[in-house]
């Protein structure tokens, strides 16, 4: 039998689904557990079981309940969780049974492909809390129209920020699917990774909540043009670019609320085993500042034709005019700001 390693967990694979490049998630996981000092959680869909085995043995978790469709990965699981020491509780079930029928302080998904079909039991079950993982990032970021609208009841659009257009398009189902049962989403930390986007929400209860919540829900107006875009409470047909008068598309509907919680994300980080990758991207997330979506340096140099300076040059200037600006972890050459394009494109010649 051939036994791998994670954390401070020993377990076997044994045909079940692993994947190694998820360890990165699955360590921020863990600090997210511990900053949050949960006590109860579930991750519905578990495979080897090792995402929540760690949640139980580094994060302390007290009660951790693994569940799997899967009778195989079931077996596999218990297996793993005595070999640890632990006792999980472990279920063999379709995942939104388990989550229509039993309420759970923290609720994981973490599904092959969209977890599109499983929000709507998570939003029922989650008492305070619901992290999610989406790896379907080709419907979420605009390059499959029409399975981003079947799945998130949303129009992408593929540009430069696409991955922060793909987080806030989840972002916004999960909005609407709280919604729906009085319940209102306060994201404290999303990041896209590689090909995924992962998101942990606070969930609170109330009518009047959910209704802000839902507050926060609109449109971008991109210009294919120029890159330029506008975000928009109110949908309205197709527009006009402010920048270059081109004609505009809309995406959307999605979250244009906050999306890092900077306290959160500090505790997370004092909770975090070394793992210099990791900690990289927390300070970022934490570092963002509170404006959906970016410009994306090179598209802007190669538009003016001019040869690209330094970016953090940019934001400098941009924050010394007075414009809330940033660099992001979405992308190494976005530069999120308050400012318009005209004046980003000013500031990028200047730099
Ligand atoms: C991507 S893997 C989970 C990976 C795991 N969370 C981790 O961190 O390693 C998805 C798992 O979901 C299970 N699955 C698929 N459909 C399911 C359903 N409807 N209910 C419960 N489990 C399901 C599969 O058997 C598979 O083991
Ligand atoms: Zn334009």
């Amino acid at each position: 039998m051939h036994l791998l390693t994670e954390g401070a967990i020993t377990f076997e694979v044994d045909g079940s689904f692993y994947n190694p490049r998820m360890r990165l998630n699955r360590d921020i996981g863990v600090a997210m557990a511990r900053a949050l000092r949960l006590v109860q959680y579930v991750d519905a869909l578990s495979a080897s079981g090792i995402r929540g085995l760690r949640a139980a043995k580094e994060a302390n978790v007290q009660e951790v309940t693994l569940n799997d469709v899967s009778p195989r990965a079931c077996e596999l699981i218990r297996r793993n969780s005595a070999r640890n020491g632990l006792a999980c509780e472990v279920t063999c079930s379709n995942a939104n049974v388990l989550l229509h029928e039993r309420h759970f302080q923290a609720v994981d998904l973490d599904p092959f492909g969209s977890p599109s079909p499983y929000l709507s039991s998570a939003s029922r079950s989650a008492r305070s809390y619901l992290f999610v993982t989406a790896t379907d990032t080709a419907p979420l970021c605009g390059a499959h129209l029409c399975s981003g609208v079947r799945k998130y009841m949303a129009r992408p659009l593929r540009t430069d920020y696409h991955r922060e257009m793909g987080a806030r398009i989840l972002l916004g189902l999960a909005a609407r699917e709280l919604a729906r049962l009085d319940k209102a989403m306060q994201p404290m930390l999303t990041h896209v990774t590689d090909h995924y986007v992962r998101t942990y929400l606070r969930v609170v209860e109330g009518a009047k909540a959910a209704d802000k919540c839902l507050e926060k829900l609109g449109y971008v107006e991109h210009c294919q043009g120029c890159g330029s875009f506008v975000l928009l409470f109110e949908p309205r047909p197709e527009g006009t670019c402010c920048h270059c008068h081109g004609k505009t598309t809309l995406a959307g509907p999605l979250w244009l609320g906050k999306i890092q919680e900077a306290d959160v994300i500090c505790r997370a980080l004092e909770n975090l085993d070394s793992s210099a990758r990791a900690r990289r991207l927390l300070e970022m997330c934490a570092a963002e500042v509170d404006v959906p979506m970016y410009y994306d340096h090179h598209s802007i140099c190669e538009r003016l034709n001019i040869t690209p300076g330094r970016i953090d040059d940019v934001v400098e200037a941009l924050c010394k005019s007075g414009y809330k600006s940033s660099r992001t972890h979405f992308c190494g050459l976005g530069i999120k700001t308050s400012a318009p394009l005209k004046v980003v494109e000013d500031a990028t010649r200047g730099a």
